[in-house]
């Protein structure tokens, strides 16, 4: 079985071992920015302001999470997109992210196949995402899913 394909707990939900993942609520979001803070280090309230914003006025995005015993375990996102690139729609995975204490567990093997199965289910051929480029634990685990460098290279330049 290809490492993207959806995996069910006991109940026949999607999940793994004691973990079901799920669509994320409104109400789940401060549990969600909560997590990706320690996931990440990072606190972007920005980031998670903007795209709550967009989350209450459009279907497309997507938001899981990955609960234990009712917690809030892990979250990823995404949503198909036409733009910002040429060709057809694909589906963009914005951010995936467990918390430490229950890594290798599979559980971001689980939320990555539930994804895939949301972009699948609306047609879509091509998955992408974007990760720094010196991101070795998440460069694993993409590759491990099956993700290999795609057509296009993000170019930048400071003009402050
Ligand atoms: C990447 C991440 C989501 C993986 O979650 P996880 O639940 O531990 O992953 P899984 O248990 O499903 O692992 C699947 C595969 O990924 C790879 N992998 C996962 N963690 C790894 C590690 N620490 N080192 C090397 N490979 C790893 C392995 O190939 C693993 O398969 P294996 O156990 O058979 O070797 C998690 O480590 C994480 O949240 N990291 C931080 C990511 C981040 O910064 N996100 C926010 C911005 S997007």
């Amino acid at each position: 079985m290809a490492s993207w394909q959806a995996a069910t707990d006991d109940a026949g939900q999607p999940g793994v071992g004691q973990i079901v993942i799920g669509d994320g609520s409104e109400d789940d979001f401060a549990e969600i920015v909560a997590l990706d803070e320690r996931v990440t280090g990072l606190s972007r309230p920005e980031f998670w302001h903007e795209f709550r914003l967009q989350k209450a006025t459009s279907n497309a995005l997507i938001v899981l999470v990955a609960r234990h015993a009712g917690e809030i375990v892990g979250y990823a996102t995404g949503e198909v997109r036409t733009w910002p690139v040429r060709g057809s729609a694909c589906g963009w995975v914005y951010a995936i992210g467990v918390a430490k204490e229950h890594r290798l567990k599979r559980a971001g093997s689980a939320l990555m196949a539930e994804m895939i199965s949301r972009f699948r289910a609306s047609g879509i051929g091509t998955i992408r995402t974007m990760i720094d480029v010196d991101d070795h634990l998440l460069m694993s685990f993409l590759r491990s899913m099956g993700m290999t460098a795609g057509p296009f290279v993000e170019l930048e330049m400071p003009i402050a």
